[in-house]
């Protein structure tokens, strides 16, 4: 795929870190972009600062991601490009014992839970409405689009605390391959990252 002025893309996430690194990529080179973040603060200066749109945007939510790829192709057109960085974790030990009080505490289900819908089912349920617009495309050099999704190397590797943050991100693995099988017939392309750790403002948070 040419890189160019001529491609609308949507980055979730991309008011911050990794997100915010890939739309001044893709705004270097030209291309229309729309960032999808739940920060609107960030988002709108990060939209500002790079020339792109901002769409405010929960990727827990069917209504909020409907509404902000709306907002985003009435603006720039149908995205041929969509790179899902919107995501994040908490660090809870599966059980941990207090050592000064003795007190057993265990990992919340609904913290695990809150990581999986965050990163497994946001980035999935981005990646259906991109296919799905794509879909009414006509394909350039023999492709109609790509996703890029972001795991982590803690998908194989998670450290200390990181079960749902490492379940989520396997997950992320894991549906890659099944979502490019089903896309292929499309010409979509679908690949994910799994990159280890570098400094944004999550990680700055983090340690
Ligand atoms: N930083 C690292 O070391 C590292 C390593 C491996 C993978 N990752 C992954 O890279 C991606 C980006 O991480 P980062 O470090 O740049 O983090 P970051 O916090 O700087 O950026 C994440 C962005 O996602 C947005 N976001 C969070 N919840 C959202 C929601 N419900 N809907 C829409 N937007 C939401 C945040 O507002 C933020 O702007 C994440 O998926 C993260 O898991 C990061």
């Amino acid at each position: 795929m040419k890189i160019d002025s001529s491609l609308s893309a949507v980055v979730t996430g991309g008011a911050s870190g990794l997100g915010l690194a890939t739309v001044q990529a893709l705004r270097a080179a030209g291309v229309k972009v729309a960032i999808f973040d739940l920060n609107e603060e960030i988002g709108e200066a990060a939209a500002k600062e790079t020339g792109s749109i901002f769409c405010q945007c929960d990727v827990l939510s069917d209504e909020s991601v409907d509404a902000a790829f709306a907002k985003a192709r009435a603006a720039n057109g149908q995205e041929r490009v969509l790179v899902c960085c919107a995501g994040g974790g908490n660090a809870i030990p599966t059980a941990r014992r207090d050592k000064k009080t003795g007190e057993i505490t265990i990992f919340p289900s609904d913290k695990f839970e809150w990581v999986l819908r965050l990163n497994t089912v946001g980035t999935f349920r981005c990646i259906t409405r991109a296919a799905a617009g794509m879909m009414t495309l006509d394909p350039v050099d023999g492709e109609r689009g790509v996703v890029i999704n972001t795991a982590s190397a803690a998908a194989t590797e998670g450290q200390m605390g990181q079960a749902a943050y490492s379940a989520s991100k396997a997950a992320v693995v894991g549906m890659t391959l099944t979502i490019a099988r089903d896309l292929a017939r499309e010409s979509i392309r679908v690949n994910s990252i799994q990159p280890g750790i570098f400094n944004t403002p999550a990680m700055a948070r983090a340690t």
